[in-house]
């Protein structure tokens, strides 16, 4: 069969991939794909959010499955559009989508349906959430409702803080409409957890917990990024936790969200805190996590294309999933200044002499004149397999030695909470 995988990062450079391991697949196209993925597939330069070029393109080469990586194309209604057109595609509809697209739906539906979250209001004018924030007082987190580029929660220690993400995202309109709402919601303490799940609308199977490192500095400090590594699977999660998450969080979800109208069929990913009051849901996305997506995927054992054709007819209850036994950690290389502004086209040498168990997943990169350079902030993710934690972080850091470029930077502690713990 003939894939089109939608994105370009390191999460689609791990999915393609692990789809390019099936049986099944003769042929891989991604649009817009990177450096790494051109060995994989046909890389086509079609914007991800050109759902009618998009879907052009998928009728025109007669595409048999369309996976879409990123938040944008679901919440524009790519899978609709494609459906419509009698294309087979992974991934929610845009009203399930939502769950990702808007903050404000997000937490109506937790807790309509008794969902464990943050306490929390929405506003749709400054003034009375400038009043909600006196009441709850400081720390408090101030989130835009509509897609941000990651850049829409704001952790406030302050009262005065939390006024000014408010007049960031309302007044200023630092975000566009998606600051035309806001959640004000109060502060968890605790570590955080993601947990994402294969569901067909009804069926609910959670993949290995994950953890991520969104900020910039070893010891999760300085500005969040889009993560900086991650491993799986993560031990925060007791055998108690992943029971919990799937059956007071994951499953309520799918299962509220079919009765309001939003069935939802893909993947689910729930970040939780974890804290000393239990675990709590901080966001919900509509899609695989990135850096999460590569530690997870290399650690799966059942063929990914199997499973997207079960949830796409309503049958992942026939299937099993299998996981290689233990774990992958993936640390992210990114370029000098990122997450502000980094330079591009720096030459990235050391790449192809990865060993067994290692994948060197491209993120921003691009050929130049069959050279790779850095062409986005989080350029690579060495992805290492190992025995346990221990092994995988020493593999995956005996991998980035071997690479450089100009300004290169990446965390020294990836994987370190997990070791804590063990
Ligand atoms: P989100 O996009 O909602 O995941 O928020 C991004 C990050 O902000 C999360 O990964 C957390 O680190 C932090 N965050 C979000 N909500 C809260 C909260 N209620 N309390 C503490 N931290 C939060
Ligand atoms: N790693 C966090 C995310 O993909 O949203």
């Amino acid at each position: 069969m003939k894939v089109l995988v939608i994105g370009g990062g390191g999460r689609e450079h791990a999915l393609v991939w692990k789809i390019s391991q099936s049986p099944r697949v003769a042929e891989i196209f991604c649009v817009p794909g990177n450096a790494g993925i051109t060995g994989l597939a046909k890389c086509v330069d079609i914007s991800g959010e050109d759902v009618d070029g998009l879907l052009a393109f998928a009728l025109q080469e007669k595409i048999d499955l369309t996976v879409v990586g990123p938040e944008a194309p679901l919440t524009l209604g790519l899978v609709d559009a494609f459906e419509k057109a009698g294309l087979r595609v992974f991934g929610p509809s845009a009203r399930a989508a939502a769950i990702e697209g808007s903050k404000v739906l997000a937490k109506d539906i937790m807790a309509k349906y008794g969902i464990p979250t943050a306490r929390y209001a929405a506003f749709d004018t400054a003034p009375a959430a400038e009043e909600y924030i006196r009441q709850l007082g400081a720390p408090c987190v101030v989130k835009a409702d509509g897609l941000a580029a990651g850049k829409g929660v704001i952790v406030a220690a302050t009262e005065q803080e939390a006024v000014d993400a408010v007049r960031l995202i309302m007044s200023q309109r630092a975000f566009g409409s998606a600051g035309d709402m806001v959640v004000i919601e109060e502060c968890l303490v605790g570590e955080e957890v993601s947990i994402l799940a294969f569901t067909d609308g009804e069926t609910v199977i959670p993949m290995l917990p994950a953890q991520d490192h969104k900020q910039i500095y070893d010891g999760d400090r300085g500005p969040n990024t889009g993560g900086m590594g991650a491993y799986a699977p993560a031990p925060v999660c007791t055998p108690e936790l992943y029971n919990f998450a799937l059956e007071k969080i994951l499953a309520p979800t799918v299962k509220g969200m079919a009765s309001e109208g939003r069935s939802y069929r893909g993947v689910l990913y729930a970040g939780l805190m974890v804290t000393a009051d239990g675990p709590k849901v901080l966001e919900y996305n509509a899609r695989f996590g990135d850096p999460e997506a590569q530690p997870v995927l290399m650690l799966l054992e059942t063929d990914l294309v199997e499973i997207m054709e079960a949830i796409i007819d309503r049958r992942l209850a026939d299937i099993e999933i299998k996981w290689k036994k233990g774990a992958a950690v993936c640390v992210v290389l990114a370029s000098g200044g990122y997450p502000g502004s980094y330079r591009k086209g720096d030459v990235i040498s050391g790449l192809g002499q990865e060993t067994a168990g290692v994948m060197v997943f491209h993120a921003g990169t691009a050929l130049r004149d069959g050279t790779v350079v850095t062409s986005g902030g989080r350029v690579l993710g060495v992805t290492a397999l190992g025995d346990d934690i221990p092994s995988a972080i020493n593999q995956a850091y005996a991998g980035v030695r071997n690479i450089s470029f100009e300004g290169m930077s990446y965390r020294k502690d990836i994987g370190q909470k997990a070791l804590r713990k063990l």
